[in-house]
């Protein structure tokens, strides 16, 4: 079984994030969704709210599973048997820190990092961007998935 993770905050998951998955799930057997639980920043979304919009908008491509975690992506990785990180690549100014990140990685545990280039349409679209405009009433409809349309929505109708 090839296996590979594609990790992220997903606060929440876009379209451009989506892009990368499928992508990855053609490429790969099974593809991990990893959520990176992070204690020192509240989300828009709980981590169990942002497994829950991906395992949905995922479940169509068959070969996804999604889960959290904390801590070190390389022991994800190492828990789970997976040899190979996918990431999206928007612009240049991306490279400098994945590049970095991609070292620490493979150099702590031999996992592999590959880019995939973002497809134009994202290179410029970011969860904090799409949060941003959405709580100023900007329209977001062509950036999200319509699911998460509706989960943004009301969630920055309660805020
Ligand atoms: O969506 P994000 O917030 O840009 O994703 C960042 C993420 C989760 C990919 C990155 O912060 C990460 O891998 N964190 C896990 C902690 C870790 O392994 N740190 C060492 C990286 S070299």
């Amino acid at each position: 079984m090839r296996r590979a993770v594609c990790p992220g905050s997903f606060d929440p998951i876009t379209n451009g994030h989506l892009d990368i998955i499928a992508r990855a799930s053609k490429l790969y057997d099974v593809v991990h969704v990893a959520v990176m639980i992070n204690q020192s920043k509240q989300g828009l979304f709980t981590i169990e709210e942002r497994i829950g919009l991906i395992r949905e908008i995922t479940a169509e491509f068959g070969n996804v599973e999604v889960e959290s975690f904390h801590g070190l992506l390389v022991d994800f990785c190492k828990e789970r048997d997976i040899p190979a990180i996918v990431k999206g690549l928007r612009a240049v100014s991306d490279f400098d820190y994945e590049l970095q990140m991609a070292q620490m990685n493979n150099g702590l545990s031999g996992v592999e990092t590959l880019f995939v280039p973002t497809n134009p349409t994202y290179s410029f679209l970011s969860s904090s961007l799409v949060k941003e405009v959405a709580a100023w009433g900007g329209d977001v409809s062509h950036l999200v998935p319509p699911r998460v349309l509706g989960a943004l929505t009301e969630r920055l109708a309660r805020k």
